[in-house]
């Protein structure tokens, strides 16, 4: 098990491990300079739909830091787009979307092909055979966080929108989410297809939600995409930003890792989520110190982790823009230094 291949996916697994496998979501992204050159000639969305865009930016980071897994360039806002919402991107606001109010909205919605995800294919096909044995990555938003950029047209800051559809219209909800559901399972199938040897979902914005909401309203929809996702055999890992006041729900989706962020005690956390692996959780802003503190949270990390099966080290969210890379190298170093590699 000396390679990165089996190191990160027998975390996944709460197998045994030399050393603490690490990746970082947002690795790809706007802090790498080459990164940059390539955004400055192309939109984000065309990057994403370029097959040989996607993989170049994709392998960067695993060019400079010996990363134990890739995570594919693409954003979890694609399938909506699949089903016939207008997306677009502006460097102010994030994503805008053309917003579900009505019923006739959601049933104008349409039902995703795997064709629909063909770029996607390609580009993992792509970095697949450039990586060899470092295992990629595929990903999808879950339904709760489509649903609430769907209703809202972008991002928001409280979500009252999509709350309100939840509580006042539980039928119309439950038509979104069930359409949602269909897209996303497609989407996670493609990419498993085309080689991705783990999937992550990402519930950004379910931590706006109380214990009970998420589990009446969000919990069951997370689950079938969970479950449709283990069957395709890859381990599931399943990120809710701000899931603290409710991982013991978390741990009810059945993923096989629960990504956590910086507000939860790992070792805490552990205990809540019932011996599943974890995958976390570094607080991003500390990449914008010096190599002292990052050290110094590292080890806090590792300690709190115990040794035990079942850690993949990441940060609690993506890497922020203003992040040195050389501070990249610096953790990944570190991370495995002290965890025995
Ligand atoms: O992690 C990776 O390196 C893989 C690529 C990836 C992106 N988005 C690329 C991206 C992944 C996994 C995502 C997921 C994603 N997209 C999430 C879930 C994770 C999270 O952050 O909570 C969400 C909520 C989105 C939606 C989205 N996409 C937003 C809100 C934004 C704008 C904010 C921002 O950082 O600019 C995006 C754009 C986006 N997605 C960028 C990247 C690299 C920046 C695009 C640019 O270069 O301008």
């Amino acid at each position: 098990m000396g390679d990165g291949l089996s190191v990160f996916l027998a975390a996944c697994r709460s197998l045994p491990t030399p050393y603490t496998p690490v990746w970082l979501m947002r690795q790809a992204g706007r802090y790498l300079p080459e990164y940059r050159e390539v955004r400055s000639r192309h939109d984000f969305l065309t990057m994403c739909r370029t097959p040989e865009l996607a993989a170049e930016v994709t392998v960067q980071p695993l060019r400079r830091f010996p990363l134990d897994a890739a995570i594919i360039f693409s954003d979890i806002l694609l399938p909506l787009q699949a089903m016939g919402m207008e997306l677009s991107f502006s460097e102010e606001e994030g994503p805008r979307l053309s917003p579900l109010r009505e019923r006739r909205d959601v049933e104008r919605l349409r039902p995703v092909e795997e064709a629909d995800f063909d770029f996607l294919a390609q580009a993992i096909r792509l970095v697949c055979r450039e990586l060899g044995d470092t295992p990629l990555i595929g990903f999808a938003g879950a339904p709760f966080t489509l649903a609430s950029y769907a209703v809202e047209g972008g991002a928001s800051r409280l979500y009252l929108r999509a709350k309100r559809l939840m509580w006042e219209d539980p039928g119309l909800w439950e038509e979104l989410m069930d359409r949602l559901v269909q897209a996303v399972e497609v989407a996670l199938a493609v990419q498993v297809r085309a080689g991705a040897r783990a999937v992550q979902i990402f519930d950004s914005w379910a931590g706006v939600l109380s214990p009970r909401d998420y589990r009446e309203r969000v919990l069951p929809y997370s689950r079938r995409v969970i479950e449709g996702a283990k069957r395709l055999g890859v381990p599931v890992i399943h990120f809710v930003h701000n899931g603290g006041g409710f991982l013991e729900l978390v741990a009810e989706t059945g993923p096989d890792v629960v990504g956590l962020d910086w507000r939860v005690g790992l070792r805490e956390a552990r205990k809540r989520l019932n011996g599943l692996a974890v995958q976390g959780n570094l607080d991003p802003a500390v990449l914008l110190s010096t190599p002292r503190t990052i050290e110094e949270a590292v080890r806090a990390i590792l300690e709190e982790a115990e040794g035990r099966p079942g850690h993949v080290f990441n940060l609690g969210h993506g890497v922020l823009k203003d992040t040195p890379p050389e501070n990249v190298a610096f953790l990944v170093e570190a991370v495995h230094r002290l965890s025995g590699r």
